[in-house]
């Protein structure tokens, strides 16, 4: 039995094994801080589950449109004016079983055999083996700390090559929470139109965003941009629904299209019961008020982080405005030893914090090996506690 070169060269998530480890550590008594979460610590809210209740009690559990109910794609176009000023027709929409998938679709139904995508570094670990899986090459840019990892115009303009298709913009960002600002946002899209290259822009964290930073989506630059862009969202992050599965893209309508019909023939619709309280979700004010609320928690959070790491002897934060995640770099201690250990990675500093009861992902697995991630979706009692014995740990290296 031998599986196919396509999927032997997808590279196993980091992120779950060393969640995998952290949880068998638990499950031995052994007391783990877990800074890994990808997904809010929050449940979902009663009305929303309330609604998909309702959706069980009238029989709302059959087969819908592969591209999603007529009723939720409304309340996303709804959604696309209100908070961006964008306008988009119904059947420009395509609603999927999470915002992974409608990635997946997104690269499939643009990317060529042997097209280039370009991939601001460090990234979503997910994003370089969907562009693998669909035959296109990753070519990176690798991002600097003293630009908050924010890909510059110049940068994205000295990549691009005659095979570049496309480019995958992700912002508020995983792992460096760093939020692209609309000047930054502008630049880019002036080059890509000039250019011709499609923005697959990855927006699933647009309500989570701090201090003064606004959300500005690239296809707001002008139409010929949203002409090239192709949006991704999904109700995931921002109300709480990581486990309900949907995810929605909007595009120009050829490429909806294309979608709706490769969709038809994958996962077909996303659930039925999911998708009828998402509408809810998005249409009661109930919602608003969620994320808010939501927000307001995250942000302590967040403060309380950098207000911990700041100082911290080896390590350098660049404070996120987005996400729920810290990025660390800690390459000054490489070198060190724990425990007999040489620290000479940011994988061999996971598996030593490890030791001392705190789990985090390795900077390695988004493209950057001198940082770590720190998420912030736990509660402010295990982020202190957490942060002591990780500054604890980084005391003790010799
Ligand atoms: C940047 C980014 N995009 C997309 C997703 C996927 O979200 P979903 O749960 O909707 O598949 C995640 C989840 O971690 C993410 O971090």
């Amino acid at each position: 039995m031998s599986v196919s070169r396509k999927v032997k060269e997808i590279a196993p998530s980091l992120t779950l094994e060393i969640t995998a480890k952290a949880k068998k550590m638990k499950a031995e008594g052994i007391s783990v801080v877990g800074f890994g979460a990808g997904e809010p610590d929050f449940n979902t809210p009663d009305f929303i589950i309330d609604s998909a209740k309702k959706a069980l009690d009238i029989g709302f559990t059959k087969y819908t449109p592969a591209a999603g109910t007529v009723e939720l794609k409304n309340a996303i176009c709804k959604k696309f004016l209100k908070d961006n000023n964008l306008e988009y027709t119904p059947n420009q929409i395509v609603i999927s079983t999470g915002a992974k998938s409608s990635l997946y679709h997104a690269i499939c139904a643009i990317v060529d055999e042997g097209d280039q995508v370009i991939l601001p570094s460090p990234f979503w670990l997910t994003y370089p083996e969907l562009i693998k899986l669909a035959g296109g090459e990753c070519v990176y840019v690798q991002t600097e700390k003293q630009n908050g990892y924010k890909m510059t115009a110049s940068q994205f303009k000295d990549a691009i090559t005659d095979k570049t298709k496309c480019l995958i913009l992700n912002s508020p960002n995983n792992p460096t929470g760093a939020v692209y600002s609309e000047q930054e946002i502008k630049e880019i899209a002036k080059i890509a139109e000039e250019k011709g290259i499609y923005v697959i822009s990855d927006e699933i964290y647009e309500k989570l965003i701090y201090e003064n930073e606004k959300h500005y989506s690239i296809a707001q630059y002008s139409e010929k941009m949203k002409e090239l862009t192709i949006i991704i969202n999904g109700m995931s992050k921002s109300y709480a629904m990581t486990g309900w599965r949907i995810g929605y893209l909007a595009a120009p309508l050829e490429i909806a299209k294309a979608i709706s019909s490769m969709q038809s023939h994958t996962t077909s619709n996303a659930c039925s019961i999911s998708q009828y309280a998402s509408v809810t979700a998005l249409e009661d004010a109930k919602g608003d008020e969620f994320i808010c609320e939501m927000q307001k928690v995250f942000d302590e959070r967040r403060r309380l982080m950098v207000e911990m790491l700041t100082g911290v002897n080896g390590i350098e934060i660049i404070e996120p405005k987005g996400a729920f995640y810290v990025f660390v770099n800690v390459s000054k201690l490489f070198g060190k030893t724990f425990d007999g250990q040489v620290i000479d990675g940011s994988l061999s500093f996971a598996d030593c914090a490890l030791k001392k009861g705190v789990a985090l992902i390795p900077g390695v697995a988004f493209g950057n090996d001198d940082c770590i991630r720190l998420s912030y979706a736990i509660s402010k009692e295990d982020i202190t506690e957490g942060l002591n014995r990780l500054i604890a740990f980084i005391n003790e290296l010799k």
